[in-house]
């Protein structure tokens, strides 16, 4: 990355919704059941506490079913909970629709197409993606300020989309539309930005580039981050905190000191520390 690039475009005047500094999230003993009340019922989450400072980029690792999907769309509002708070910037959003909260929650999903419209062009995605939460309906309209912005946007990915802003999106690569939807949930600054396994889907070099974007995009406009991923190692080398998820519930959570010394052998070993005691603990109460 060149030094120009590292330095973000100011573009205050177009932001969705006056923006102040980070802000935090507590989700306070979320329990969240699938097929509630029937024979097939899955409770996905059961009683997470969760305490998000202004500015913290969270690794949630986990094994598969663990509930990491589900807290995330429990936090955007995607799906409702049977119990339990959440609160972002100390507002308690647990029953805001998912529209509402879309202004102030930024997402990236596995899956490159999801973020981006495939028959529009990536200035047309980019004007969308700032006009979120501004107005009713959805402007595609690109003035010449939104145009130096969204080209400001588009250099700082380095993969050479600011001359290609005409392009419709479905020819673009994977790694290329997954880094379009990076900067489509970014670009208003959200308060809160959900990442789910967003490079999962990618090659191992493209999956890097797309985390080292991140990473910028994260620490320069200072966005409260949670990211989702099943990579240990990704999940050590990003963010300031990790914590492990499992069975619905959170069985580890790693500050900056601990983590930086964390190593994958040494997660793995936690993990079985952990969610033995886990297990225990759920025998015991099913004991009871
Ligand atoms: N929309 C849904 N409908 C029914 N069950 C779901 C749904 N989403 C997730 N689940 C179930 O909830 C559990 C947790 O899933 P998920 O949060 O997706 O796990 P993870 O992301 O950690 O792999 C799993 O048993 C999964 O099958
Ligand atoms: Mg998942």
């Amino acid at each position: 990355m060149s030094a120009e690039a590292t330095t973000l475009p100011s573009h205050d005047s177009c932001v969705a919704v006056s923006r102040g500094p980070a802000v935090g999230l507590e989700c306070r003993d979320i329990h969240k059941t699938f097929f509630a009340r029937t024979a097939f019922a899955i409770q996905a989450l059961s009683g997470v506490n969760l305490s998000v400072k202004p500015g913290d980029f969270i690794s949630i690792i986990g094994s598969n079913g663990a509930g990491k999907s589900t807290l995330l769309n429990v936090i955007a509002g995607t799906f409702p909970v049977d119990r339990g708070t959440v609160l972002l910037g100390g507002e308690d959003i647990t029953h805001v629709p998912e529209y509402r909260r879309a202004r102030d929650i930024g997402r990236v999903f596995q899956d490159p197409r999801a973020g981006t419209a495939p028959s529009l062009t990536i200035e047309e995605n980019l004007s969308m993606a700032l006009r979120r939460g501004r107005r009713r309906g959805l402007s595609l309209g690109v003035n010449a300020s939104r145009r130096q912005i969204i080209r400001a946007e588009l250099c700082l990915v380095e993969m050479g989309l600011e001359d290609r802003a005409k392009t419709q999106v479905s020819k673009l690569s994977g790694g290329q539309r997954q880094a379009l939807s990076l900067l489509m949930a970014t670009i208003t600054k959200p308060s809160l930005l959900l990442l789910d396994e967003h490079t999962a889907a990618l090659d191992p070099k493209v999956a890097a580039t797309i985390m080292g974007l991140t990473d910028m995009i994260v620490t320069e406009r200072g966005l409260t981050t949670l990211m989702v991923t099943h990579n240990m190692e990704l999940a050590l080398q990003h963010g300031n905190r990790l914590i492990m998820m499992h069975a619905g519930r959170i069985i580890l959570d790693v500050g900056p000191e601990e983590k930086h010394e964390l190593t994958v052998p040494g997660l793995v070993q936690k993990f079985h520390e952990v969610a033995g005691k886990a297990f225990v603990t759920d025998r015991v109460l099913l004991a009871d």
